[in-house]
Order: structure tokens, then C-alpha cells, then sequence
């Protein structure tokens, strides 16, 4: 155990011992907040059902009161607890991709308060696929309200050191079982409406819900290219300023020799003009940059790895002192609909087409 401004931080293996996360247990219990590793980000644990819990989550965090956090549940049927209704749809895609990085929308009961649904007639809730999640839910014997554990706008955390960086001195405690897997948070789709629609593409793809319920739809506001004006985020997270780097961010898109070419007048232009750059590259451009300087983000050929290492590529880039920051765009199928998402949000939709 280290102390570090007066948080805990404890490392716990993915095989655990329980004894481990007792005290955990206890400060959730007692309406404290616990950072803990999911599949997807790390996430900012405490009891979804207290409305005081839900507020010292906002502070703790600094997000607005109005963007609802996701509940956490151990087991499928801890939701009838917490919803009104679970739509035959919502059953099918729970048997299939639960435990997993997909949240569901459901109308929720009385017994989520307001200040966890932000205000909101709905709920939102999902089963991680993560051993130290779940046990760290039975123990505190309530399910967890769980935002990503970040100061509200920056990069998701998918290390515990990124945690530190953000919370150290202002939650109990963070348990470290190392870098998340996925990297990129869960889906969030509403199965309050027909047919259901993704509302944050995330870790489950499109085309893996559509193999279950092939009518599921995109919300138009999450493949939007510019500042949302005529469209509307229905989550509420969407509308924030988001995942975004200190450094100034601008995302290349086009096909990948185009984005190459775009890419290098730009960065010398900007050299020239006395910046910090960076790029972020994939594997099968990194090598056409010459002696620019790259940073690999992952392979177009494998976008898992693009998404596991978004987020902490562009936590490091900022701790190197760039300042700027061009991205190569990918293609968005599969995981690149979500790394599409985070990246234009990041650079604010400053988007450059090549
Ligand atoms: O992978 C994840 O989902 C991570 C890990 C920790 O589980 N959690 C996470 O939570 O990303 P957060 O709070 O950072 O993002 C939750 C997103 C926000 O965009 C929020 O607006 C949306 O889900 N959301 C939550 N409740 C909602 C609701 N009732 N209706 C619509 N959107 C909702
Ligand atoms: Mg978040």
C-alpha cells in the first residue's frame, strides 16, 4: 500500500485475494469513493444508490451535475432492482454480451436517485468484464456508480497512474491491477426505443450488436465532423468538451498516403513556426515520417490496439510537452467508429481532410 496525498493506492491481481479489497468494501460502504479497474477505463466507485455519494462523485471528478453516471452491477439480475422494465431486446443482447463493455439505457425504477440518473428518467447500466470489478461490487454489497475515474474533460484513464494523476487527494482510495484491456469505454445503447440506438460507440462494435439485433442504430450525433448545432447528443456526455490532451489536437482524415502527405506539410509548418508537434501513426505508416517525430498509437490492421492505446499515448504526449498534436485518422468500422469518436471530440472537431 502507498499513500499518495492522502489516498490508498493498492495493487490487486486480476486473481485476487478478497481479503484485498475488504477495506475497499468498507469505504464504499460508508459512502467513500473508490477508483477500480474495469475491462474497459478505470472507473470512480461508490454506492449508486446514495444521492450524496452521487454528488461528492461530481465534485470529485468536477463534472456537471446534469451527465448521468453508469451503475455497475456483479450479476444480470441485480438490474430488476433498478429498472422498470427489461425489454425482450435487452434480455437477448444481456445473455450474449454480458458480462462486457456494453452499458444499457432502461427506464429506471425509484430506487436510483436522481442525482445518479443526472436528472434523467432513465438509468444507465452495465456488467464489466473485469474480476476485480466485480468482486469489488459484491463486497460493497450495493451496485457502483462508476464514471471513468478522470478530472471531467481529459483522457479516460486506463492506467491507475493516470488515476493518481487525476484524483490522488481528493477519493479514499485506487486499486491498481495495471493497464485496462479495451481502452476505449463502454457502448451506451438505448433499449428504451425501437429500435435501439447507440448513443456512445464503444468497446462492443456496431456490427457485433447488429449479429444479435440487426436494426440496432447509430444516434446521427456521434459520427457527426463538426460542432454539434442542429443535432443533439441524447447522452448527455456527449455534448462535453471531451478526452482531450492540453496539447492542441487536429485529426488528418483521408486515405492513408493522402493523410501521410497532409500530415508532414503540416508538421513542418508548424516546426517552422517554432511548436512542439507530434504525430500519432499507425504500424503501416509510422516508417514515413522520417525524422519527424512519430509516435505509434497501434495498426489500422488491428484497431483493438489503436483503442487500447489512445488514451494513455495522449496523456504521454502532454507529459512530454507537445503541442501539437496530428492524428492520422482510421477507417471507422469495428472499434474505429469509437476511436473516430474520441479523436474528433478530442481535437474539439478540428478535423483537416487529406
Ligand atoms: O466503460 C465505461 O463505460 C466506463 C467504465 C468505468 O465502466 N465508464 C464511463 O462512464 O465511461 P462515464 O460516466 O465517463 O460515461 C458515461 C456516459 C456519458 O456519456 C453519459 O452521458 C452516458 O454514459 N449516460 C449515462 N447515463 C445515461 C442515461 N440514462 N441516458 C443516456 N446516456 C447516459
Ligand atoms: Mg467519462
Amino acid at each position: 500500500m502507498q499513500l499518495i496525498n492522502g489516498t490508498k493506492v493498492i495493487r490487486v491481481k486480476q486473481s485476487y485475494d478478497l481479503v484485498q479489497l475488504e477495506e475497499a468494501g468498507r469505504i464504499i460502504r460508508g459512502g467513500g469513493l473508490v477508483a477500480f479497474p474495469t475491462e474497459t477505463v478505470y472507473g470512480l466507485g461508490g454506492n449508486a444508490l446514495d444521492p450524496m455519494v452521487a454528488a461528492s462523485i461530481y465534485a470529485a471528478k468536477r463534472r456537471p451535475a446534469d451527465n448521468p453516471l453508469i451503475v455497475h452491477v456483479a450479476r444480470p439480475q441485480e438490474i430488476m432492482g433498478l429498472v422498470r422494465d427489461v425489454p425482450p431486446v435487452a434480455d437477448r443482447l444481456i445473455k450474449r454480451f454480458w458480462p462486457g463493455p456494453l452499458t444499457l439505457v432502461f427506464a429506471a425504477s425509484d430506487c436510483v436517485p436522481k442525482e445518479t440518473r443526472g436528472g434523467l428518467s432513465t438509468v444507465a447500466v452495465r456488467m464489466p468484464a473485469h474480476p476485480v470489478a466485480l468482486a469489488l461490487i459484491e463486497m460493497s454489497g450495493c451496485p457502483l456508480a462508476g464514471p471513468s475515474a478522470n478530472i471531467s474533460g481529459r483522457p479516460s484513464p486506463t492506467t491507475a497512474e493516470h488515476v493518481v494523476n487525476d484524483l490522488a487527494g481528493r477519493i479514499q482510495m485506487i486499486i491498481d491491477s495495471g493497464p485496462t484491456g479495451v481502452g476505449v469505454e463502454s457502448t451506451v445503447l438505448d433499449v428504451t426505443v425501437t429500435p435501439p440506438q447507440i448513443l456512445r460507440p464503444g468497446g462492443l462494435t456496431l456490427e457485433q450488436l447488429r449479429e444479435e439485433i440487426s436494426s440496432i442504430s447509430v444516434d446521427p450525433a456521434i459520427i457527426q465532423t463538426s460542432i454539434p448545432r442542429g443535432i443533439k447528443a441524447r447522452a448527455p456526455g456527449m455534448k462535453y468538451k471531451h478526452y482531450a490532451p492540453k496539447a492542441e489536437l487536429v485529426v488528418v482524415e483521408g486515405r492513408p498516403a493522402d493523410i501521410v502527405a497532409k500530415i508532414c506539410i503540416l508538421y513542418d509548418d508548424y516546426v517552422n513556426r517554432g511548436k512542439r508537434v507530434a504525430i500519432m501513426a499507425t504500424t503501416e505508416t509510422i516508417h514515413c515520417y522520417g525524422a519527424r517525430k512519430a509516435s505509434l498509437v497501434g495498426a489500422r490492421e488491428d484497431l483493438a490496439t489503436v483503442a487500447a492505446n489512445l488514451f494513455s499515448l495522449l496523456r504521454q504526449l502532454d507529459a512530454e510537452g507537445i503541442q501539437i498534436i496530428l492524428a492520422e485518422g482510421v477507417d471507422m468500422v469495428g472499434l474505429g467508429l469509437a476511436v473516430m469518436n474520441r479523436l474528433r471530440k478530442a481535437a474539439g472537431y478540428r478535423i483537416i481532410k487529406a
